[in-house]
């Protein structure tokens, strides 16, 4: 069996209405499950037991049970690099960190005390910049997973940011963004940490490169050499010690990372080193812990009680069953605003694939197009379309039930809205509700018929509600652990490998081939490797270049 077999169990959901099944008085306390601090109520999904059992036994007999042993026993699972996905070990206690990594434990429990030591020494000023001060911001340079973990997570905590030091993080290449954080920074207490687990990423190698340069030009004055500034101020976290070094990180300020910890998984690892300098060593392991609580219950749980499985399972309901191509992830918390943004790279980059681990085409549909952005936000942006449009959308909608701020008044109309939302996404409103509504409403007869339309809302609208009590690293932890595994039952399901990124090669080489071409003088403009679209693109843009 695989997901095209679901099509034989949808004829039913199809047609029916999931506010239907509430008929179902059970129905809302069975289709929850509590995992790690989180709650999960599934019940509003378009979904019934006869139809969760094959999907039970379609996780079953694609072995999944085995290959969560397999990933936690460190089995190359990413088998086109020929490498394990042990991010999970990182969170570990180092009984297990030992058990599974043998001898290379002692490096990673080496490096979990060299950056306690650094988080420990800078905050407490022992260490301080060339001028004899104490840092006061730090700026992390990176992109993809090198950038997204440390944004959401810095994002999401800030109650745990410690006094005395800010955090600022560079990504994108546009030199629009540097310029933002030089506006803000005093080079003179800034620590840089540069995070590249292959060293080699064109946005970052440009950002570390304009970064250094605008640090060693403020500090010129400063007495001290432009190594000695370096080694000081600027620290790296990188499988590639060399080109760290070559760049010019004294070596012991280098961090190393692994090569068995993607980049979308590695937040566990030194890459969370500027969110570590920031919320403290503490909060840093809290939020470890939070994810090695999601880990057992992953590990540990039935199938049927387990959350990412069930998470996952009814996101292959939703995508290759029911034929819906998209996920909204809306947190209803501006602490998570970052979160739509970190699960668009750890879902799409993981299972946004079309070829099957064993390089076969795959003749179903995986990954859906994940996006979203916190509530009530997104009730002014795109709830329009989910609401009214003939597209079905299913939903996450994450909420902290204790607020994140004392403005209790703002944090029942947010909890309001979140739940009203999942309701309204279900129920929708009939031709006839609207008529009714319209009249009640003392609209008369014509103009009732004319807008009844209008305002009919589809509904069948499935949703995930995720609740925790309170927002703080450990809850953090277990989230963003839940999804991991969400995404990897996913992938294992579609029979995807969903730790290698090939998809984003060509981008970088045509991008090394543009690059090449608008290098040469208007008149060679040429190139057999793009369209003339892009060459006519190319020479606007010098054009324009000798105009500003
Ligand atoms: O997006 C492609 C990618 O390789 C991601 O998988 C990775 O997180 C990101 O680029 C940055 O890579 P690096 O950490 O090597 O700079």
């Amino acid at each position: 069996m695989d997901v095209t077999n679901l099509s034989q169990f949808t004829e039913q959901a199809l047609t029916r209405s999931i506010f239907s099944l509430f008929e179902d008085r059970t129905r809302s306390e069975n289709y929850t499950v509590s995992a790690a601090g989180l709650f999960l109520d599934y019940a509003k999904q378009n979904i019934i037991d006869s139809e969760l059992a094959p999907l039970f036994t379609l996780a079953k007999q694609t072995g999944l049970a085995e290959k969560i042993s397999a990933q936690f026993s460190g089995e190359q699972l990413n088998s086109t690099e020929q490498r394990a996905v042990l991010h999970t070990v990182l969170r570990a206690p180092d009984k297990i960190k030992v058990d599974v990594l043998g001898e290379q434990a002692e490096e990673v429990i080496n490096t979990e005390a060299k950056m306690a030591t650094i988080v420990d020494d800078i905050q407490s000023g022992k260490v301080c910049s060339v001028t004899g001060e104490k840092f006061t911001d730090i700026l992390a340079i990176g992109i993809g997973g090198s950038y997204y973990g440390v944004k959401v997570a810095l994002s999401a905590l800030v109650p745990y940011h410690q006094k005395g030091l800010k955090a600022h993080v560079l990504a994108n290449v546009d030199g629009d963004a540097a310029q933002e954080k030089f506006a803000k920074l005093n080079a003179s207490t800034t620590l840089v940490v540069v995070i590249s687990k292959t060293f080699s990423t064109q946005e970052t190698l440009l950002n570390a490169t304009i970064v250094k340069a605008w640090m060693l030009d403020a500090l010129a004055d400063s007495g001290t050499s432009p190594a000695d500034i370096i080694a000081n101020h600027w620290y790296a976290v990188s499988t590639n010690v060399k080109a760290a070094t070559e760049f010019g990180i004294d070596e012991n300020n280098i961090l190393p990372m692994w090569d068995w910890v993607g980049g979308r998984f590695s937040l566990w690892s030194a890459v969370g080193l500027p969110l570590a300098l920031i919320i403290g060593n503490t909060h840093f392991n809290a939020l470890k812990a939070g994810a090695h609580a999601m880990d057992e219950h992953f590990k540990h749980a039935d199938f049927e009680q387990n959350m990412p499985v069930i998470m996952a399972l009814l996101g292959i309901w939703n995508r290759n069953g029911l034929g819906y191509p998209s996920l909204a992830i809306l947190p209803y918390n501006h602490a998570l605003r970052a979160l739509p943004g970190y699960l668009q790279q750890t879902d799409m980059e993981s299972n946004g694939k079309s070829v099957s681990i064993d390089g076969q085409t795959l003749n179903y549909l995986t990954a859906p197009v994940v996006f979203g952005q916190e509530g009530t936000n997104g009730q002014h942006a795109f709830m329009q379309l989910m609401h009214q449009s003939a597209d079905i959308i299913p939903t996450d909608f994450i909420l902290s039930l204790a607020p994140t701020s004392k403005h209790l008044a703002n944090h029942d109309a947010l909890v309001a809205n979140c739940f009203a939302q999942s309701e309204a996404l279900m129920q929708g409103k009939t031709l006839a509700q609207a008529k009714t509504e319209l009249l009640n409403a003392g609209v008369n007869e014509a103009q009732a018929n004319r807008l009844a339309a209008h305002k009919t809302m589809k509904g069948n609208t499935p949703s995930n509600t995720l609740l925790m009590e309170r927002l703080d690293p450990h809850s953090l932890g277990a989230l963003l652990a839940l999804y991991e595994h969400k995404i990897f039952v996913q992938g294992v399901i579609w029979q995807v490998n969903s730790y290698d990124q090939w998809g984003v090669e060509l981008g970088k080489q045509l991008g090394n081939e543009v690059l090449n071409v608008m290098s040469h003088p208007m008149a060679e403009i040429e190139s057999e490797k793009l369209s003339s679209s892009s060459l006519g693109l190319i020479r606007r843009y010098k054009d324009n270049l000798n105009k500003v």
